[in-house]
């Protein structure tokens, strides 16, 4: 019996998934059963390296849906509209949905899983987020026992090569970004990768999953690598950090959450500090890695490959060989598998995160002069934010101006004029952010400091 797929989309991801189709062989038998019967794409005459029937290829998605033929519907042709209008197309056809498409899931997961379950078919998402790596099947099942505490990843390959490279060679983010552009490493339009959205649209989804309720995509604080200075990659380097761009989402709280009540969450995707023997801190490249914290199962890590035509597409077909697994056994007559469908079973709120408690890591121009570290360290202590370590890199005389200085405008040159300067590095204990946002409150009124240069968290 083989069961029909209709591709929506022959791009990277959609040629990955009609090669791993086209050559069945010492994969799964499953495999062998699924037969790519209609592809849409956007260009007809386009040379491709993969031979595909001429009379399978559509630049209609819709009659793709619609063929009678085609029983999965496989959306790889990313974008919101008219993916998102296509899958829900898919679903009303009361045809099971496998699609990659971070952004949508992000924004429309709810509306989709909605329509999904009334109409009782799959949509499923392994793809979505992560690459090659399974980490939305363990979230819904295999770690379904547990509370989950905090989900924190490097979930977007781009930033991670460039972080990489910045930490490896010293080199500043734009040339490292315009070297990756010219090797392939990173888009013509880099915006969603640098400045942090895709991280936020994939971690959006995981912690929807692993809280059990949809997570407002709007509402995830998001700040990228884009502003991020080499020296605060170095400086955190001789201080036994590593800089990687981290998504997370951590719920807020201890012990079983109240019934019925919203289930607080910190959901963020920033720059972080990772001290170096942190897990995450030796994933390096495009790679991806996603760590989850449960009880009581404790640190589980999932790595791999993040992104890519062959890590994607396994994916993909992992999601189809669910569906058709199921099909092989009856269908799905007697209601959707609850945790192999998109369920969500209680309410998260996002908070401001003022309560979450974390290491910080400073870096601040002030004057070279006596007493200036003493009055700093009595701004943190004042709002009772404890010191781990507090290091002046360099001290630099009036004449020998810096880049940095130069960014600090107007204040900065004063100073210069004023005499020697100097760059302070203060890391913090463990803290709560609303007393760390008050000391640096202080510290920005203080006379000897000229600009709070850097601010990053650590993890
Ligand atoms: N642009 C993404 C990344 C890959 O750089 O990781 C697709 O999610």
């Amino acid at each position: 019996m083989t069961i029909g797929i209709g591709l929506l989309g022959l791009g990277t991801v959609g040629a990955g998934v009609a090669a791993i189709l086209a050559s069945p062989e010492g994969r799964h038998p499953l495999v062998a059963e699924l037969e790519l019967k209609r592809v849409a794409v956007r260009d007809l005459s386009r040379t491709r390296p993969l031979q595909l029937a001429a009379e399978l290829l559509t630049t209609s998605p819709e009659a793709v849906i619609d063929d009678p033929a085609v029983e999965i519907v496989v959306e790889v042709m990313g974008g919101l509209e008219p993916a998102r209008s296509l899958i829900l197309r898919a679903i009303a056809a009361g045809k099971p949905v496998v699609t990659a498409n971070k952004a949508v899931i992000a924004r429309y997961g709810e509306e989709i899983a909605a329509a999904a379950a009334a109409r009782g078919v799959y949509v499923l998402i392994e793809a979505a987020v992560g690459g090659g790596i399974p980490i939305i099947e363990p979230l819904k099942q295999s770690l379904g026992g547990n509370r989950i505490q905090r989900v924190s990843g490097i979930i977007n390959g781009t930033t991670n090569y460039i972080l990489s490279r910045m930490a490896d060679e010293g080199a500043a983010y734009a040339d490292v970004l315009a070297d990756a552009q010219r090797l392939g490493y990173a888009e013509a339009d880099p915006a969603a990768d640098v400045q942090g959205g895709d991280a936020a649209d994939k971690i959006a989804i995981l912690a929807g999953l692993a809280y059990g309720g949809p997570v407002p995509r709007a509402g995830i604080a998001t700040e990228g690598i884009d502003r991020l200075d080499a020296r605060d990659v170095a400086y955190a380097a001789q201080l036994g950090f590593v800089v990687k761009l981290v998504a997370t989402a951590e719920r807020l709280g201890s012990g079983a959450p109240a019934p019925g009540e919203p289930i607080p969450l910190d959901v963020r995707v920033h720059p972080t500090l990772l001290p170096k023997q942190h897990p995450l801190a030796g994933v390096h490249g495009v790679n991806n890695a996603i760590l989850v914290e449960g009880d009581p199962v404790g640190q589980v890590m999932f790595y791999g490959p993040g992104a890519g035509a062959g890590p994607t597409a396994s994916a993909v077909v992992a999601d189809i060989l669910n569906i058709a697994g199921i099909r092989q056994v009856g269908g799905s007559e007697a209601g959707l598998d609850p945790l192999l469908a998109a369920s969500s079973w209680r309410q998260c709120e996002l908070v401001d995160g003022s309560t979450s408690r974390h290491r910080n890591y400073v870096r601040l121009h002030t004057r070279d002069e006596a007493g200036v570290i003493g009055r700093i360290g009595s701004c943190f202590g004042a709002a009772g934010v404890s010191i781990q370590s507090i290091v002046q890199f360099e001290a630099r005389e009036a004449e020998g101006e810096t880049e940095a200085d130069v960014e600090g405008g107007a204040t900065d040159r004063a100073a210069t004029r004023a005499g020697a300067k100097a760059e302070i590095v203060v890391i913090t204990h463990e803290v709560q952010e609303s007393h760390f946002r008050q000391a640096l409150a202080a510290i920005e009124n203080l006379s000897d400091v000229t600009k709070v240069a850097a601010c990053l968290r650590t993890l």
